[in-house]
């Protein structure tokens, strides 16, 4: 199955991804901190394999409200080949399937490429101040 559920075995290869293809990570991309997100909607995880080897990883979240996009990457060799899109699909699908009506997202304004990736996929721009606490622990 090209695209799957995330699982702890994953993790590595995940990071590594992540980092390959320049998002920023933080303090909840640790191992406990990806365990912990696991235990509430591991569905919404998801990696895209090609033998054996992950190409595309997402996490995202469900509140009971919104659905929210965390990170999302193809890493660059796999990158302009449709997996993005395919993902993205199979998030909206999960999402749609647990009732949720919108997903938002924010977009780093360095990850050129990234807003008309989302765009050509149907979402739009909102002008919005950003604001964000660490809480420590
Ligand atoms: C953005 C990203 C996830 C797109 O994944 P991808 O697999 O390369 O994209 P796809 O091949 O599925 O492209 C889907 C559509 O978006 C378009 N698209 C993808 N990247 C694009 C770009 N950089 N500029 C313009 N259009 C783009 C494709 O042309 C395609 O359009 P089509 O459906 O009309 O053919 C990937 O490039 C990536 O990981 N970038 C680095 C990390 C990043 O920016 N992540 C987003 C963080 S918010």
């Amino acid at each position: 199955m090209p695209i799957r559920e995330f699982r702890m075995a994953d993790y590595s290869s995940v990071i590594a991804l992540w980092q390959d293809a320049g998002l920023e990570l933080n303090p909840s991309d640790s191992f406990e901190g990806l365990q912990k997100k696991l235990e509430r909607d591991p569905d919404l995880f998801l990696v895209a394999e090609e033998d054996g080897q992950i190409l595309g990883a997402l996490l995202a979240g469900y509140d009971g409200r919104r659905g929210w996009l965390y990170h999302m990457a193809v890493h660059p060799f796999g990158q302009g080949q449709g997996w993005g899109k395919r993902m993205m699909e199979e998030l909206e699908a999960r999402l749609r399937n647990k009732g949720c009506q919108k997903l938002n997202l924010l977009v780093e304004p360095s990850y050129s490429g990234a807003q008309d990736f989302f765009e050509r996929l149907g979402y739009r721009r909102d002008e919005l101040i950003f604001m964000e606490k660490w809480l420590g622990g």
